[in-house]
């Protein structure tokens, strides 16, 4: 079709990727996974900071402190991937069941006080109880089960990221106990990876410090010595928490910056166009991951998008931003609740705002990545309309760039074509009908024609 299209395009800039190092890529991107455990901003970085200090005591080569810091950066990989079924199982926020149980520990009192907390928040006192009860009697085969898909596909998505098998098998291994009584395989003392060990020792570290402050931190890694945590880690935990400038620089807004330039690097990996790709695909992934009603769906938009935009006629660097933009449109989705996401009912007014702000924090996450602000925009915008109806700013016609535009055509072709839990596939012909109603206010007239021109040349199955 080769549509020639005057609109105004983003001026993507080739050697975009040259000047981005993996680590302001990864690190930037570990902003989502935080979105995800309901941790506050920055809980990867500061993580990465605390364990990476502990290898340092340690004495472990360079390699292997590359090693521990993707680990301790990724380790909250999978977390996405059980957090429908928490959602469900507990009829709760998935956000603050997943923060919260980061702060209790073994002892009974602490566990059942969170059970009694979360299970049917909302609900009537009766459903409550039903569905409290069910937890004692079904939870800890539940928890088994929720970490060990955790743990999976955290290790699976790392693979797919390129990493090495030491970084999978280290997040494989993150809630695994120095006891033994930890999930989901019941590993116990050295049988559980060293950067597994430290990534949960720093993790602790971190959710009490921001809590609680640092005296408390300090408390709690120490009472769960030979419980929870390596003695020995402990010991090196403590020498480190004694370096002057330790906490400051935790506390520090310019901590990423820090953990940034702390990648080893001897050992950096150099980014290429391939790998850039693999890493959001992957991201995309994880997206998808949240919610049974999204399966599969940021890599058909990538697919579709990518489609009209060589249909369209852009050049290789436009094409490239909007496979990628399409892969990334929706990771703000990791800050959602799968309460209201997976809700099977009409939304609230809250709710409805609540899921609105995914497309906000989309341009959170991806505008940390200095050298890529051009892909923060086209993914922020997505739910943007011609008519000015859209969010999150209410954009107007020639505010909205053409990779947007793209993007949008294809993420409402698949939420309309794609098969859901709930109802099954729209036929292709009935979907661009229902989209044709469209034109114009919320879908760019240009795009549709394309897409009807794929649709036509059996391009979009
Ligand atoms: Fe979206
Ligand atoms: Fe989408």
């Amino acid at each position: 079709m080769g549509v020639a299209y005057a609109l105004k395009h983003f001026p993507v800039q080739e050697s975009a990727q040259e000047s981005l190092l993996m680590s302001e890529l990864l690190g930037s991107l570990s902003h989502a996974l935080d979105m995800t455990e309901g941790q506050p901003k920055g809980h990867c970085i500061r993580v990465c900071w605390i364990g990476f200090k502990i290898g340092e005591s340690l004495g472990l080569p360079s390699q292997s402190l590359w090693e521990l810091y993707y680990t301790l950066l990724l380790k909250d990989l999978g977390c996405s991937s059980n957090a429908a079924r928490i959602s469900q199982l507990y009829a709760t926020d998935d956000l603050s069941f997943k923060r919260d149980y980061k702060l209790v520990d073994d002892q009974l009192h602490q566990v059942m006080h969170f059970v009694v907390k979360h299970t049917g928040a909302g609900e009537d006192l009766v459903s409550r109880c039903s569905k409290v009860l069910n937890v004692f009697s079904h939870g800890e085969q539940w928890a088994q089960d929720l970490m060990l898909t955790r743990c999976e596909r955290g290790a699976e998505i790392a693979r797919q990221l390129r990493l090495p098998e030491n970084v999978a098998q280290g997040i494989r291994g993150l809630d695994e106990h120095w006891n033994g009584r930890g999930k989901p395989y019941g590993l116990a003392g050295e049988a559980i990876p060293l950067y597994s060990r430290i990534a949960l020792l720093a993790q602790v570290a971190d959710v009490f410090f921001i809590g609680f402050g640092q005296e408390r931190a300090e408390q709690e890694i120490n009472k769960r010595a030979g419980k929870w945590f390596d003695p020995q880690l402990v010991s090196h935990f403590n020498k480190v928490a004694r370096q002057a400038d330790f906490w400051r620089y935790l506390a520090s807004p310019a901590l990423p910056r820090y953990v940034i330039a702390m990648e080893p690097a001897k050992h950096r990996v150099p980014l290429t166009e391939s790998y850039i790709d693999d890493i959001a695909l992957a991201f995309g992934q994880v997206v998808d991951a949240k919610s049974p009603y999204t399966s599969g769906h940021c890599e058909r938009v990538s697919f579709y998008a990518e489609q009209l935009a060589n249909t369209l006629g852009l050049s290789h660097a436009s094409a490239q931003l909007v496979r990628r933009g399409a892969l990334l449109h929706d990771v703000g989705k990791l800050g959602v609740s799968n309460a209201i996401l997976d809700k099977p009912g009409k939304l609230t007014d809250d709710e409805y705002e609540a899921i609105k702000l995914h497309a906000r924090y989309t341009g959170e996450i991806l505008s940390r990545i200095g050298p890529m602000q051009e892909l923060a925009q086209v993914c922020q915008a997505h739910h943007e309309r011609l008519d000015g109806f859209g969010y999150p700013h209410g954009l107007c016609d020639a505010e909205i760039s053409l990779e947007t535009r793209i993007i949008t055509t294809a993420d409402i072709f698949d939420a309309i074509t794609a098969e859901r839990p709930y109802r099954g596939a729209i036929p292709v012909p009935q979907a661009l009908e229902m989209m044709r109603e469209h034109l114009g206010t919320q879908i760019d007239q240009t795009c549709f024609a394309a897409l009807e021109d794929l649709v036509e040349r059996g391009l979009m199955t």
